[in-house]
């Protein structure tokens, strides 16, 4: 079958590379010609692991291209940020959708973008020709390639079943299928993302409790994990959580409530507390005009080079304004923060080294590396990716929610 994917971001290249693998034919369409260069001639324009063997591997079923072809099919994968009010723009989305309108008024058109509940059924009204699902994207930046090859579910949403069923060919899994309406498919989507944004403002803030009251955190989330009910995943304390997904559906979420008079008490108060958990780690630091800071990853998480709204920079920034002189390192994510190529040279002349990204890299920093270079060895572990050992250290450890024992560099899993 060919397919047409508009915008190959993180979702829109990862989502046509594995329909090449299936051995569809995909032309990709994306508005920036440098990218479409450069995938031309097999570079990923993005950090994910296995991408650039992937894409060489189906080189022969893709192209790239700025000009959008006639297609029967189109999979919209373009960007839908916030607004400045909260609510999610939909600028891209609506546009991409006009112009298939213009090319092909009886295209099938997949909506793989996240968009708030009720819009495609809006498009749908809208173009009464095209046929419209929305089959929304759940891969993990820095795990991608692996997510698109091994989904945890796929969801298709649409009224119209023979799309139904040429979406559930084309998205064939070992994995369970969900037929439902397109508005079901968007909001399971949000809810999907709330749910887990809730699991870490819950155990952030029993993190902090637990700096109050002397227990380790990890313990806790170790302890809770166990129970299947709660389930281990996404109970890791620390500095909060950015990125270019959880911030800007949980605004969008909250916001489309509002309009409709509702609120949503829990996901909005997770959204709070991760505000307060930058918070949290500021206070740590007791910023003051000259202190010498390093931070220590800066990507939003690791695996990727993804800054879009990063702790890391948010951090930075605050830590800048209040006088701070801010290093940073990071393995694959380029800032305009005084960024350095190795830790041994950010952390030099450091007062306080800051984890805001756990790579390998970092976790298996060895305390030595710390303390031959910093002015003092000081280290906020804002992800709290080191474990404890008897031996004690010369770097003065800090986590989030974890007693002040003695650390090793033996990370935690
Ligand atoms: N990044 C993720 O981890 C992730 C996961 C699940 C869902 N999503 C959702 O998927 C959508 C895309 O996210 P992303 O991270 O891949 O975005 P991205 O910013 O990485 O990529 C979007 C691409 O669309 C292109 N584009 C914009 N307008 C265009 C147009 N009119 N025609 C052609 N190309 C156009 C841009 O040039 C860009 O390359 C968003 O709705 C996002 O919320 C993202």
């Amino acid at each position: 079958m060919q397919v047409t994917v508009i915008g190959t971001g993180y979702v829109g290249l990862v989502t046509a590379i594995g329909l090449a693998d299936a051995k569809h034919d995909v032309v990709c369409v994306d508005l920036n010609k440098e990218r479409m260069e450069q995938l031309s001639n097999g570079v990923a324009p993005i950090t994910e692991e296995g991408i650039e063997g992937a894409l060489q591997q189906n080189q022969s079923r893709l192209t790239f291209t700025t000009e959008y072809p006639v297609s029967d099919l189109y999979l919209v994968a373009v960007g839908t940020p916030e607004r400045a009010d909260g609510s999610c723009d939909l600028s891209a989305v609506e546009a991409v959708v006009k112009l298939i309108h213009s090319i092909q008024p009886h295209a099938a058109v997949v909506m793989k973008s996240t968009i708030p509940p009720g819009t495609t059924e809006k498009l749908q009204m809208a173009y009464p020709s095209l046929r419209f699902a929305m089959v929304p994207e759940f891969l993990r930046e820095g795990t991608a390639i692996r997510d698109m090859r091994n989904p945890h579910r796929v969801i298709i949403g649409t009224h119209d079943q023979q799309l139904a069923s040429d979406l559930t060919e084309l998205f064939k899994t070992n994995a369970p299928i969900v037929h439902v309406d397109p508005t079901t498919a968007e909001l399971t989507k949000y809810a999907a993302n709330s749910f887990l944004a809730v699991k870490i403002s819950f155990i952030n803030e029993i993190a902090r409790l637990a700096d109050i009251v002397g227990a380790d955190v990890e313990d806790v989330a170790h302890g809770i994990g166990l129970d299947p009910r709660i389930g281990p995943a996404f109970l890791k304390a620390g500095a909060g959580y950015g990125g270019s997904c959880f911030p800007k559906d949980i605004a969008a979420l909250t916001t489309l409530a509002q309009q409709h008079g509702e609120h949503l008490h829990v996901i909005e108060a997770a959204d709070r507390t991760n505000e307060a958990q930058l918070e949290y780690v500021l206070q740590k630091i007791a910023p003051k005009r000259g202190l010498r800071v390093a931070l220590l990853g800066l990507a939003f998480k690791p695996g990727t080079d993804d800054l879009r709204d990063a702790p890391a920079l948010r951090l930075a920034e605050r830590l800048t304004k209040m006088g701070v002189i801010v290093t940073g390192y990071d393995p694959a994510a380029k800032t305009l923060l005084d960024q350095k190529d190795t830790i041994e040279e950010a952390v030099t002349g450091a007062e306080i080294a800051v984890i805001m990204t756990e790579w390998d890299e970092i976790k298996h920093v060895t305390p030595r590396r710390l303390t031959d270079n910093m002015k003092t060895a000081r280290l906020i572990d804002g992800r709290n990716c080191w474990a404890f050992v008897e031996e004690p250290g010369n770097v003065q450890y800090e986590g989030i929610g974890r007693p002040n024992k003695t650390f090793s560099n033996n990370p935690t899993s």
